[in-house]
């Protein structure tokens, strides 16, 4: 059987209030592979995410995923702390304490595999929504990280910015053997990816080909009123 980067088996969440927002999921996506997580608003796309991050403890369920694990948010102004962008993407390095020339080589590294390497000095708020993207994007390469978490990372962007990133993520897992799992409610990203997962009122009701599962939701969107 192909390697596991990410497996949940079981898992359920509820909140304090007792609303279920995760039911009975289980799945799992090969090493290496892209993977999207599709749903309608209130799904549990993010609840998912952030139990697979460990930002959340499920009352029940295995959760399995190679570490180390990065996450990239919906709104990048919400990780991005440090005022440039080799300063950001060094601050992620703060804990595993390496020596200087160590993290000046790693950042280098991060930011050439997300074609900003030009950028490295630039202040954050001098850069485009899709720059900030990647620079949360170099963060986890710098870091090695074995799965990207990216939680609807395009929802910010214009549609060009938009398939850049998606084409650019696609380019990362496949040249560096990462396995990740984004999730978006945009169709056109599915042409993308290696595999889909449809979650609807927090079930896991439908995986499998990207295409199929497009053709899918294209029925439903057409559907609706
Ligand atoms: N912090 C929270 N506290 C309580 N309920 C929440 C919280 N965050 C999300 N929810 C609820 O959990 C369900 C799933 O939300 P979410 O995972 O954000 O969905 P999605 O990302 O698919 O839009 C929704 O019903 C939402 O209202
Ligand atoms: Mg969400």
């Amino acid at each position: 059987m192909a390697e596991v980067g990410i497996q949940v088996k079981d898992l359920n969440f509820s909140w304090p209030s007792g609303e279920a927002a995760i039911k009975s999921c289980s799945l799992a996506v090969p090493k290496g592979e892209f993977w999207m997580l599709l749903g309608t608003n209130g799904s549990g796309k993010s609840t998912l995410l952030r139990l697979l991050a460990g930002l959340l403890q499920p009352q029940s369920g295995e959760v399995g995923v190679l570490p180390p694990v990065g996450f990239v948010f919906q709104n990048p102004d919400h990780q991005l702390v440090m005022p440039t962008v080799g300063a950001d993407v060094a601050f992620g390095l703060v804990e595993e304490k390496l020596p200087p020339a160590m993290v000046r080589a790693r950042v280098e590294e991060a930011l050439g595999a997300v074609n900003l390497l030009q950028l490295q000095l630039r202040p954050i708020y001098a850069l485009s929504g899709g720059q900030k993207q990647r620079v949360a994007i170099a963060g986890a390469i710098a870091r090695h990280c074995e799965i990207l978490l990216l939680d609807e990372p395009t929802a910010l962007l214009d549609p060009d910015s938009q398939l850049d990133l998606v084409a650019g993520v696609q380019r990362l897992v496949k040249s560096r053997g990462i396995t990740a799992l984004w999730v978006t409610h945009r169709l056109d990203e599915l042409n993308y990816c290696d595999g889909a997962f449809l979650l609807d009122k927090g079930s896991l009701v439908d995986w499998g080909e990207p295409q199929r599962l497009k053709q899918r939701l294209m029925k439903v969107n057409d559907e609706s009123p």
